[in-house]
C-alpha cells in the first residue's frame, strides 16, 4: 500500500465487491473508460479530487486511470466516505486520504495531502480544493491545466471567485451540464434523501406533513419523491419564480416561519445558511425530524439550536435528540446526520446510473481541459466554464445506449423544415 490514510485495509475485499457491482449500472462510463484506454489522454497527469468516497467515485477513478492518469483522492465530507471502497483503491495504487467520522481537523489535513501532490488537474465537489489551493498554495497554480466542479454550491463559490479576480485556473462547471443538474439532483437527490432519513430513523412518509425548503433541482426532486411516498408536501422559498412554480405543482408554499409549526419533518436544499433556526425550532411541534441535503452543514443552525436546547443526545447512529424547554416532559426534535447531508451521511449517495452520468460529465471535462490546455490566448481563460452542447448530449446518447434504448433521428425534410421559416400552414 501506498500513503493512503484509511481506516482498514482488510475491508478491500469487500469495496471491490460493491465497485464492481456499481460498475454494473455505470454502462456509459465504461464507455469512457475505453476511450481513455486507447487515447492515454492523461499520460503523465496527476488529478487531485476531493470528491465523496463511494464506489461510484471508485468507478470514475479507475476511469482516469485507465486514460493514463496518478490520482489522489481526499473525501468532501466528514462522514460520507464508505470505508470499504477507501481500502479497495488503496490496494489498487490510488492515494486515498478519508475514513467515515474523520474530525474537520483530518478533513482538512487529508486535503492538503492530495493538494502536496501538486495535481495537474483538481475534481472538486464543493470548491474547497480550490480554495485550499488558491489561499495556501498560490505556487502550485502554474502546473494545473484546470478544474472540476460537481455541485451546485462549488459553483457559486467559484463564480464569486472569478468575480473578484481570484481564480487562477478555468475550471468547468459539470454541474451546469443538463445530464447533471437535471438528472443527479433532481432524481439522484430526490431519491437517494428520502432513502438517508428512511435509513436514519425508519421513517414513514405516508401522511405526513414533509417540509421542504428550497425549490431547486434538488428541491423538486425531494418534494416530488415525498409526495410519491404519500406525504404532503410544503415548500418554503425565496425566489418569487421557484415559489410559484410548487404552487403550480400542486404542493404549498409558506414561509418558513408558518411552515415549522405544522410540519413533521423538515428537509433543507437550499445551498444557503441558517434556514431553519431556533425561533423556527421553538414552534415545531413535539418530535419534529430535521435534515439537511444541500452540500454544507450550515443550512441548519445547529449552534443556535444547541444554544437553546444543549448538546443534545445520540438516540441513533445518525438521528440526534434535542430536548426543548429545560423542564421534565420538554418537547422533543431530532436532527439526522449533524446536519450534514443526510444522503451520503445516513446512506449510499445516489444510485450508481445517476452517478454515471454526473461523472461521464466529470471525465469528459477533463478530457475537454487537457485538448484546451494552453498558454495565454491559446488556451481557455481562468473563468468557469460550461462544457459544450455536443458532449452533454453525448453523455445522454451513452446512457440511452447503456440503457438498450433507441430515440428516432430526424429525415432531411425534417431537418429542412426545422431549419426554415417560409412553411405556413
Ligand atoms: N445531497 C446531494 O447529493 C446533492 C446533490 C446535488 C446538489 N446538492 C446541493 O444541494 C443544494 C441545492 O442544490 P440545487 O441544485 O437544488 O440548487 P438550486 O440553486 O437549483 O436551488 C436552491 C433553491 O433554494 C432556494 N433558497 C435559497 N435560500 C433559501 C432560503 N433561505 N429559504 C428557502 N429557499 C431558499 C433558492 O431560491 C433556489 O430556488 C446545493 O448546496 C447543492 O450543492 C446536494
Amino acid at each position: 500500500m501506498n500513503d493512503s490514510k484509511i481506516k482498514d485495509i482488510s475491508l478491500a475485499a469487500q469495496g471491490l465487491e460493491n465497485i464492481e457491482l456499481a460498475e454494473r449500472d455505470m454502462g456509459a462510463l465504461l464507455e469512457v473508460r475505453r476511450k481513455f484506454a486507447k487515447s492515454q489522454i492523461f499520460k503523465g497527469l496527476k488529478i487531485g479530487m476531493a470528491l465523496h468516497v463511494t464506489k461510484e467515485t471508485a468507478v470514475l477513478v479507475r476511469t482516469l486511470r485507465a486514460g493514463g492518469a496518478e490520482v489522489w483522492l481526499a473525501s468532501c465530507n466528514p462522514l460520507s466516505t464508505q470505508d470499504d471502497v477507501a481500502a479497495a483503491l488503496a490496494k489498487e495504487g490510488v492515494h486515498v486520504y478519508g475514513h467515515k467520522g474523520e474530525s474537520e481537523k483530518d478533513y482538512y489535513k487529508f486535503l492538503k495531502c492530495v493538494v502536496e501532490a501538486k495535481p495537474n488537474l483538481t475534481i472538486d465537489d464543493g470548491c474547497d480544493l480550490v480554495a485550499e489551493i488558491h489561499k495556501n498554495y498560490p505556487e502550485l497554480l502554474k502546473g494545473i491545466i484546470g478544474g472540476c466542479e460537481e455541485t451546485t454550491t462549488g459553483i457559486i463559490r467559484l463564480k464569486s471567485m472569478e468575480k473578484a479576480g481570484a481564480l487562477k485556473y478555468p475550471v468547468v462547471a459539470v454541474n451546469d451540464n443538463k445530464t447533471k443538474h437535471l438528472m443527479d439532483n433532481y432524481y439522484g437527490t430526490g431519491q437517494s434523501t428520502l432513502d438517508g432519513i428512511m435509513r436514519a430513523c425508519n421513517f414513514m412518509f405516508a401522511g405526513k406533513t414533509v417540509v421542504v425548503a428550497g425549490y431547486g433541482s434538488c428541491g423538486k426532486g425531494v418534494a416530488m419523491r415525498a409526495r410519491g411516498m404519500g406525504a404532503r408536501v410544503i415548500v418554503t422559498e425565496v425566489d418569487n419564480f421557484r415559489g410559484l412554480q410548487a404552487m403550480m405543482d400542486g404542493h404549498m408554499v409558506m414561509k418558513m416561519s408558518e411552515a415549522a409549526k405544522v410540519g413533521e419533518l423538515f428537509v433543507t436544499v437550499t445551498g444557503d445558511v441558517n434556514v431553519i433556526r431556533a425561533e423556527h425550532v421553538k414552534v415545531m411541534k413535539d418530535g419534529a425530524i430535521l435534515a439537511n441535503s444541500g452540500h454544507f452543514n450550515c443550512e441548519i443552525d445547529l449552534e443556535g439550536i444547541e444554544k437553546m436546547c444543549g448538546k443534545g443526545r445520540q438516540v441513533r447512529p445518525a438521528m440526534k435528540e434535542y430536548s426543548v424547554g429545560a423542564k421534565a416532559g420538554a418537547k422533543k426534535i431530532f436532527v439526522l446526520a449533524d446536519g450534514r447531508l443526510v444522503n451520503l451521511a445516513a446512506a449510499e449517495g445516489h444510485p450508481s446510473e445517476v452517478m454515471s452520468l454526473s461523472f461521464c460529465g466529470q471525465a469528459l471535462a477533463c478530457e475537454f481541459l487537457v485538448k484546451n490546455a494552453g498558454k495565454g490566448s491559446k488556451g481557455l481563460a481562468a473563468t468557469v466554464h460550461t462544457l459544450p452542447e455536443e458532449i452533454d448530449d453525448y453523455i445522454s446518447a451513452l446512457q440511452l445506449k447503456a440503457m438498450g434504448v433507441e430515440i428516432d433521428k430526424l429525415t432531411e425534410d425534417q431537418k429542412k423544415y426545422l431549419a426554415g421559416w417560409e412553411s405556413g400552414t
